[in-house]
């Protein structure tokens, strides 16, 4: 049976995690080239994790240009079975508050400018989103949360916009009132959805930083609010993070939501092509 290799991907504000031991920044090639950064991989109560920061070390990679393909390929490469992402979002309803976490199990994939399969000319696959995220991994960061004391909402839909533009008034009222959204943030599309071609389990911990543009009482959202917000979540998420060796580490069953084999039933060209 595999061992579980998890791999963390890092939104803004979270560019390290703390306390890996054997510790090392590795370069991983891909074919899709070369990901974000290097990737940092280490030992957490004996667990293998690997951690990448999304946006890169300096925050050199805007949502539309992060090299979503050759991310996810470089955690495969690693061997990691299961990726929680930690990203900063928006909040369409007055109870997800600043500082509170979503464990998130939907998307609206609005994202128009990137590249979102490893499948196109010559093989052709489809893989189910259906369900998006890994229930068993939801579980588990939401355990995480609770055991740190952070105020976590279990589930929630996450809308996935281009940017980098924050969105407008009649924008983000119409992804709250009319396509019921959750959160909203630029990155966990298409990254969820390779995932899911890739096979590896995938969930969103969303932390929120904001409440977009819709809420009368708080304005528009801006940078300066959101990286305020952040430094305080940042230390949140790298406590829910130590937690997740101790939940999910260990031999690495098969996945009860099929995760781990979503291509048995989705490739379309013929084997001898
Ligand atoms: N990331 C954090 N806050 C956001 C917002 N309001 N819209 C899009 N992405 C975000």
């Amino acid at each position: 049976m595999a061992e579980t290799v998890i791999g963390v991907i890092g939104g803004s504000g979270v560019y390290e995690i703390a306390g890996l031991e054997e510790a090392e920044w590795r370069r991983v090639d891909t074919p899709w080239g070369a990901p974000s950064d290097e990737i940092l991989v280490g030992r957490l109560e004996g667990v293998t994790m690997a951690f990448l920061p999304r946006h890169g070390r300096g925050h050199v990679h805007s949502p539309t240009s992060v090299p979503y393909r050759a991310n996810i390929d470089a955690m495969k490469r690693l061997g990691v079975t299961d990726i929680v992402s930690v990203s900063a979002c928006g909040s369409f309803r007055e109870e997800m508050a600043p500082g509170d976490f979503v464990v998130v199990d939907q998307f609206i994939d609005r994202t128009f400018a990137r590249e979102k399969s490893f499948f196109g000319e010559g093989f052709v696959a489809h893989v189910s989103v259906a369900h998006p995220t890994c229930a068993r991994l939801g579980a588990a960061v939401k355990a995480a949360a609770e055991a740190e004391g952070i105020r976590v909402h279990d589930g929630g839909t996450y809308l996935a916009m281009e940017g980098p533009q924050f969105s407008t008034i009649a924008e983000s009222r119409m992804y709250r009132d009319v396509w019921g959204a959750d959160v909203i943030g630029m990155t966990n599309m298409p990254e969820a959805k390779l995932a899911r071609e890739a096979e590896i389990c995938y969930v969103t911990v969303a932390m929120v930083t904001d409440y977009d543009s819709w809420h009368e009482d708080h304005g528009t959202v801006d940078i300066t609010e959101i990286i305020a917000t952040l430094t305080g979540n940042a230390d949140k998420a790298r406590r829910l993070v130590r937690r997740l060796p101790g939940l999910l580490g260990g031999a690495r069953e098969a996945c009860a939501h099929g995760c781990d084999r979503a291509l048995e039933h989705a490739v379309l060209t013929a084997p001898d092509k």
